[in-house]
């Protein structure tokens, strides 16, 4: 169809298109659309190339879980030797269960609610990546409560300018909610010497998503490093963490992935000479190309000179073309051969809810499955229930063989947590 290179997760298998060795029509006969595919081999290719490029330095891949927190994808990567990355109670719920332990986890956040200090603490956490004083007075008092040392790093704001496809996933500029303004880096640092339930182990930024230059990691990494030189001559002793987060771009079709070797080469000569340990937070570079929405075109239909495809995935499956103006390349599983340009919409009632606008497409009739690439980050974690609308299934492939990690929501499942008849209770 045109539409950038397939890459070898999903590629065509007797004229349609299969995830490794299972068809996707296969897959869509066995659990229906909508529903989330992810090739295990993707992921696992991901993993190797980032790890083979961290090598010459001490250095830790912590997943971040909000990209995809589905179990099973948990569970591979922690056989691949992942830690995780988390930002809620309800993800560190979610590693645990994956079968992570306490030393694999870094716990990040803007907003940690006091329960989930504590029970981060509870589970022996590798690191609490703090983000603002009072943030820091509260984890002391909570490890003071448990009569536990709290292992702290300072997510701090190296204010640099990034550039990303959408200004909502920009995190380390000035002015942002995200981390400790690097001016206030010494005070903070200070805070935490002297509260005695804290211990300042590590540095920690986390400055976008889907950023494909190096630059903005170089600077950023020069400002925690000039901070650990001041924070080492006033004494600090025990910092051995150096969290640069996630960000690593993925190619959606025409951008560029970050270039492996380019960051390794920004990056790592200066980490190596700080003597710390690296710790880096991808979520969309492993998972985000490992995965499509996969799905069935309902109807034909056109309207004011345009030409609609309405699919049976919609916003509430896939939010990122709607929310952030996201590109996904669109194609049919088994193309018919000629090209339209057309939308692809969903069900769902509102006009922002689409796929593809007067987009260049395989021309697909109604009953054809669709699928909607790079769908393996932000997918199915940003899904809702939004038109009563069950959520999909997630299906995870590995070689020939496939499993339901995810089961499509059922409509009992949409009304399970309301009571229909209100227990009142007076004032
Ligand atoms: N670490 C922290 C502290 C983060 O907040 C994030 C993502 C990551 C790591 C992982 O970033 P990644 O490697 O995946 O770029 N929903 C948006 C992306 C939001 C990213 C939020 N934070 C999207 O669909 O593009």
């Amino acid at each position: 169809m045109g539409e950038g290179v397939l890459t070898p997760a999903f590629a065509r298998l007797d004229g349609a298109l299969a995830c490794e060795g299972v068809p996707l029509e296969t897959i869509a006969a066995a659990v229906d659309t909508p529903a989330y595919v992810y090739s295990a081999g993707a992921i696992r290719d991901q993993y190797a190339a980032l790890d083979q490029c961290l090598a010459p330095v001490r250095h830790r891949i912590h997943y971040s879980v909000k990209a995809n927190a589905n179990l099973a994808i948990l569970r591979l990567l922690r056989f691949l030797g992942a830690g995780v990355d988390i930002v809620s109670g309800g993800e560190l719920h979610r590693a645990l269960a994956a079968g992570f332990r306490g030393p694999d986890i870094v716990f990040s956040g803007v907003g940690k609610t006091g329960d989930e200090l504590r029970e981060a603490l509870e589970a022996g956490v590798l690191l609490i990546n703090a983000e603002s004083t009072g943030e820091l007075e509260l984890l002391d008092r909570v490890a003071a409560g448990m009569g536990v040392v709290a292992p702290v790093a300072l997510r701090l704001n190296p204010e640099v300018s990034v550039d990303t496809p959408h200004h909502y996933t920009r995190t380390g500029e000035r002015g942002s909610k995200f981390g400790i303004p690097m001016h206030e880096a010494g005070d903070a640092a200070k805070l935490v010497s002297g509260l005695t339930h804290l211990k300042l182990i590590g540095l920690d930024m986390h400055i976008g998503s889907q950023i494909a230059s190096v630059e903005p990691y170089q600077m950023g990494l020069l400002r925690l490093l000039e901070l650990l030189e001041h924070l080492r001559r006033s004494g600090a002793r025990h910092i051995r963490w150096l969290d640069l987060g996630g960000g690593l771009s993925v190619s959606y079709g025409g951008e560029r992935a970050m270039d492996l070797e380019n960051f390794a080469a920004a990056v790592l000569p200066s980490v190596a000479a700080s003597g710390l340990s690296l710790i880096v937070e991808p979520g969309r570079f492993l998972v985000g190309n490992a995965g499509v929405l996969l799905s069935r075109v309902l109807y034909r239909k056109r309207s004011g000179g345009r030409d609609y495809a309405i699919v049976d995935a919609g916003m509430n499956d896939l939010l990122r073309p709607s929310h952030y103006n996201a590109f996904h390349q669109v194609e049919a599983v088994r193309p018919r051969g000629g090209l339209a340009v057309i939308d692809v919409v969903g069900p769902v009632c509102e006009s922002g809810d689409f796929f593809a606008i007067e987009r260049e497409v395989d021309d697909p009739q109604a009953g054809d499955l669709v699928v909607i690439r790079s769908a393996g980050a932000y997918g199915y974690v940003m899904s809702s229930n939004y038109n009563a609308r069950p959520r999909a299934a997630e299906v995870l492939v590995d070689g020939d063989r496939f499993a339901v990690v995810t089961l499509r929501e059922s409509y009992g499942d949409l009304t399970r947590l309301e009571p229909a008849d209100p227990t009142w209770r007076t004032v």
